[in-house]
């Protein structure tokens, strides 16, 4: 059975982008390849700097965890880890750091384009040296496929690249892992914007269906959702975003193929209200087996226990691997 890593950053609420395009495969393929699935709180530090807002990471971590076991997510069969609790993440990625040249990190886009924006600004080391944390995230799992977008490809190349060297100078060591493009998801549009996708981080919540709103927001957001003014139920990206994304939002949370929702309606009212009724039938039992977890901390931190040391036995005997590899002096 191959192992499958993927991994999301705690930072912040959930939305319905992430849940149809994202989270819902990782819950159905949960039985065909042993899932690990880490929650990347060091990772999301790049991001964090200077936010002033103590505790916000830790509670944020908790709820996605919450979030992950609410959308199905069984810690039976899948391994749902946070990064900073297994503490061979951080030594692996200095190893990494040692593995990987200036050079190389130098050419990624990511940080080519984060740093770009950020110019002026701060700009912490860790998110120049940040691939070789995820390096070390993919590598300690032993993990043959990791599942990303476009914008992380670039991540797990350099992970391959610093495996092979690795394994070349000091002898087989890791697992070479492959980027693999997740099963295609709903490419979920803002509702307000339906050019660009649903993402936190547009001007304004209103075209953003979180997992937590309440089925009155739900239906208000649905309602003022940006459409056209041909006033004709037909899927065309191009020419109809708007109700395209409707489209493919209901379609995606009920299971009926486009063409014939096509069909089914000639007016964008009943598309709109269909649309948010099937939402909230997707979300509203999500929401409430999240809202008993986040109400019975004991349960919920039992949960994240079982994950971080099924995570923990697999990621210290690599670690130990590599020291091993390396000729570190043995522990004493
Ligand atoms: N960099 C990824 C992102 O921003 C998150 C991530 C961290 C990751 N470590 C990983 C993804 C390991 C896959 C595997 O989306």
């Amino acid at each position: 059975m191959s192992r499958v890593l993927s991994c999301i950053q705690p930072t912040g609420p959930v939305h319905l982008g992430n849940h149809l395009g994202a989270l819902i495969n990782w819950v159905a393929g949960q039985q065909d390849g042993d899932a690990y699935h880490g929650i990347v709180d060091l990772h999301a530090l790049t991001a964090h700097e200077g936010e002033g807002s103590p505790g916000l990471l830790g509670s944020q971590t908790l709820e996605l965890a919450a979030m992950l076991f609410a959308v199905g997510l069984d810690p039976d069969v899948a391994t749902v880890f946070v990064q900073s609790h297994i503490h061979e993440h951080s030594e692996l990625s200095w190893i990494m750091e040692c593995t990987v040249s200036y050079g190389e990190l130098s050419r990624m886009t990511q940080f080519k384009d984060k740093s770009a924006k950020r110019e002026g600004e701060f700009i912490s080391a860790g998110l120049f040296t940040y691939p070789a944390l995820m390096a070390a995230d993919i590598l300690l799992y032993d993990a043959d496929e990791v599942p990303v977008g476009d914008d992380q490809r670039q991540h797990v190349e350099i992970t391959r690249d610093v495996a092979i060297r690795f394994n070349h100078r000091f002898g087989e060591t890791f697992t070479v892992p492959k980027a693999v493009h997740p099963k295609a998801g709903a490419r979920v549009m803002d509702l307000q914007d339906p050019t660009s996708k649903m993402s936190k981080s547009a001007s304004t919540d209103a075209g953003i269906i979180f997992m937590l709103d309440d089925d009155a927001v739900i239906e208000k957001k649905f309602k003022r959702a940006v459409t056209d003014n041909d006033g004709e139920v037909r899927y065309d990206r191009q020419a109809k975003p708007g109700v395209s994304n409707l489209l493919d939002i209901l379609s995606a949370c009920t299971g009926t193929p486009i063409g014939s929702l096509e069909s089914s309606y000639s007016q964008y009212g009943p598309l709109k209200k269909d649309a948010a009724e099937a939402v909230i039938s997707v979300i509203g039992p999500v929401r409430a087996r999240y809202g008993d977890l986040m109400a019975d901390r004991g349960e919920l931190t039992r949960l994240v226990r079982i994950g971080n040391e099924r995570a923990r036995t697999v990621a210290a005997s690599t670690l130990a691997r590599v020291h091993s590899a390396v000729g570190l002096l043995p522990r004493v």
